[in-house]
């Protein structure tokens, strides 16, 4: 907290320090799926979202503050950092303006949901930001492998963090923000959820959009072989409850990274095998698999991919990551898993090194089991960012080989 004092020097810093500890104290309440179709249906209630979200939008907010304090101080001091986390207490000092108001104040409320939309705008370039703020980090500092473990543990969660509030805040400026309640391009929408969203529409979606950068690029682009498997209602198109720009963003981050290594792997042929999709309906799962023949990646660096200091292509500027390169943050895969993740579905990567790669996104295909994954802010969560990393309990091979006469039976 050190630092907010000096971040905030005009404003009542103990009050919003108070506040946070306050909130911080709460668990978020996650909603289901179902939830979240309730709050948007016909008896969409600004002034029920209104309640909720006073309270559960500091409690999200307070709950990921305290982790942004436990970073490494050097990372904390960058001014990307510094920026991203005056934005959060801005944002909570906002909507902790509507805590005493009446629920019957229909000027409150209304103003209420002009402060979500100055939100969620206010926080468009958090990832962009933060992600400058670790590459000047590790640019002045290097990383040690402890550092780089929690800066891993810390973004896995504060990005899911993020996810969560966005979805809120999305859901009630759509819903509330506007003249009209239907959103024109989507009149079968609630808010950002499809409650039919057509997986085989979406997935195309993204593969034209991969497919025009990777033509700007490499002026070619591989074919898409497309395959759906509905054992659920065979010979019908596969369709879940859904939030189709997550699922978007899913795909379209896997066909730019499939279809890279295809290019690159290859170039010299110049003939390119297709990417192919396979989606899946089971009683339990969607899946969507999209492999590629890009020649793979050693088993040992697939963690790696994952992880948001890593990358093999060259770092983009900053200012132009709004032109969306083909690669360069290395924070597709680890953001797409988190989206998997945030409604309890998962991302995962095999490969066969040589050959290519399989990517599966699983979405639950019960919007009863698509349920908030989020974090809180606890004295497990506060131990993995203080707990000392001990030795490996696994030997570490040599490289040299023991020399065994040494050794005698006894
Ligand atoms: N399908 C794939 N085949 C081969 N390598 C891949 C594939 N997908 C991802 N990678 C590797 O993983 C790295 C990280 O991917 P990603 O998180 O999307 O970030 P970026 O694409 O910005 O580098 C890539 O730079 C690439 O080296
Ligand atoms: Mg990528």
């Amino acid at each position: 907290m050190r630092l907010l004092w000096c971040l905030l020097k005009s404003v009542p810093v103990v009050n919003i320090l108070k506040e946070v500890d306050f909130y911080s104290r709460f668990s978020p309440s996650p909603l289901s799926m179902k939830q979240f179709l309730d709050f948007g249906s016909v008896n969409a209630c600004e002034r029920t979202s209104f309640i909720f979200l006073r309270q559960e939008l500091p409690v999200r907010l307070a709950n990921i503050m305290k982790e942004i304090n436990l970073l490494p101080d050097n990372l904390l001091k960058t001014p990307s950092v510094q920026l991203v986390q005056s934005w959060y207490v801005q944002s909570l000092q906002e909507i902790l303006e509507f805590k005493d108001k009446s629920s019957d104040d229909a000027e409150a409320i209304h103003s209420f949901t002009d402060t979500v939309i100055t939100i969620r705008n206010r926080h468009n370039d958090v990832i962009p930001t933060l992600a400058q703020g670790v590459i000047e980090y590790k640019d002045s500092f290097g990383v040690d492998p402890v550092t780089s473990q929690n800066v891993q543990y810390f973004l896995d969660r504060f990005y899911m963090s993020r996810i969560s509030i966005r979805m809120l805040l999305n859901q009630h400026s759509l819903l509330f923000g506007g003249e009209v309640k239907v959103n024109p391009a989507h009149p079968k929408q609630i808010g950002s959820i499809d409650p039919n969203c057509n997986v085989v529409e979406v997935i195309k979606d993204g593969y034209e959009n991969a497919r025009r950068l990777c033509d700007l690029y490499y002026l070619c682009s591989p074919e898409l072989e497309l395959t759906e498997v509905n054992a659920k209602s065979a010979g019908q198109s596969i369709q879940v409850v859904y939030v189709p720009s997550h699922l978007y963003h899913m795909v379209f981050e896997l066909f730019k990274n499939a279809m890279r290594a295809t290019m690159e792997f290859h170039a010299d042929k110049c003939v390119y095998p297709p990417i192919q999709v396979l989606v899946s309906l089971g009683i339990e799962d969607l899946t969507v698999k999209i492999s590629d023949r890009g020649g793979g990646v050693p088993l040992r660096k697939i963690d790696r991919l994952f992880n948001y200091m890593y990358s093999t292509a060259p770092r983009p500027h900053v200012e132009t990551s709004r032109a969306a390169p083909l690669a360069g943050f290395g924070y597709g895969l680890p953001i797409s898993r988190l989206y998997a993740q945030y409604f309890q579905g998962d991302l995962k990567l095999y490969s066969l090194e040589g050959y290519g790669t399989d990517a599966a996104i699983y979405i639950k295909a019960l919007s009863t089991d698509s349920i908030e994954r989020l974090p809180v802010y606890n004295k497990s969560a506060w131990r993995h960012y203080k707990s000392s990393h001990e030795a490996d309990d696994w030997c570490v091979p040599s490289s040299e080989p023991k020399d065994m006469t040494t050794y005698r039976s006894v």
